[in-house]
């Protein structure tokens, strides 16, 4: 099994999770229960995937004991805390309890995402929850958290693949602690049509999609591959039978061209 990675505050976490962007609210409880058999101890879920209440009825008839669950912030409409409180209210009693609490997205120019820091930091400080990070912050973004709060985030959830390396955002990220989680690791599956990372997978065996889960984890970072199907949900995550060698990160390196499949960070408010 896949190392886990620890965390700033001394917690475990799974180093491949499945999540549950635009999995469909009719289908979410089966893709739940599909993960969970297929060994994955990470559900990485969101409010604004409107899809929780489901994940809590699949949640409820599987063993938590090893399960971390994750939900975020979402504050389009209001992010002083009461909506905070608020929307963790409703994420935890779907869920029916959270491990991890992330903010979704900065939506710097309104200038809030450090009081909604500080509410997380309640909410941790409280026992609410064990672990909290963010999600789309830039090192611009992190280092206002640091320096008015103190507080370094465990986890920074941002686009990450082989278009999208993000070397610097992960250097400032080692220099602080922080781990990198990577949202559209396949690129939206766009990736899984890439010559050179087919031509890997075959000179190792493998799917495309083990390649690039594979070079996630061996760039030290933790990845979240998305799959509604339960055989590639299975064999996303086994990955342990290959090692990338440096002429395979070194081609995959070649990929990197700044591309992005969602939003820029600083594009959404
Ligand atoms: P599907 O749900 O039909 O498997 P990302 O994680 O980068 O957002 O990519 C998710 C997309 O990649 C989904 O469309 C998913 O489709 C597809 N996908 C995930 N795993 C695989 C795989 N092993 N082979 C082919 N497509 C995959």
């Amino acid at each position: 099994m896949t190392a886990d990675l620890v965390l700033n505050d001394s917690s475990l976490l799974p180093a491949v999770g499945f999540g549950l962007f635009q999995v469909p609210p009719e289908i979410t409880e089966q893709v739940v229960l599909d993960g969970v058999a297929a060994g994955y101890r990470l559900l990485d879920g969101a409010e604004f995937y409107t899809n929780e209440v489901e994940a809590g009825r699949a949640l409820a008839q599987v063993d938590r004991s090893d399960l971390r669950v994750a939900s975020k912030f979402w504050g389009e409409e209001s992010q002083d805390r009461d909506a905070v409180l608020r929307s963790f209210d409703a994420s935890e009693r779907a869920l029916d309890g959270l491990d991890i609490y992330l903010i979704h997205w900065p939506r710097a120019s309104r200038n809030q995402y450090v009081d909604v820091w500080r509410t997380l930091i309640e909410l941790r400080d409280g026992g609410r929850v064990r672990t909290i990070g963010v999600s789309n912050f830039t090192e611009a973004h992190l280092q206002r958290l640091i320096d008015e709060t103190g507080v370094v985030p465990a986890i920074n959830q941002v686009e990450t693949h082989p278009w999208l390396p993000q070397h610097e955002l992960r250097a400032f990220h080692a220099r602080h602690g922080i781990v990198t989680q990577a949202w559209s690791p396949l690129g939206r599956g766009r990736l899984l049509e890439d010559p050179v990372l087919g031509a890997v997978a075959r000179r190792h065996g493998v799917s495309t999609a083990q390649v690039i889960v594979r070079w996630h984890v061996q760039l030290g970072g933790a990845v979240l591959p998305r799959s509604t199907n339960p055989d590639r949900l299975r064999s996303n995550r086994q990955i342990e039978g290959f090692v990338l060698d440096d002429r395979d990160m070194a081609e995959i390196a070649t990929l990197d061209c700044g591309r992005r499949t969602g939003s820029h960070p600083d594009d959404r408010q």
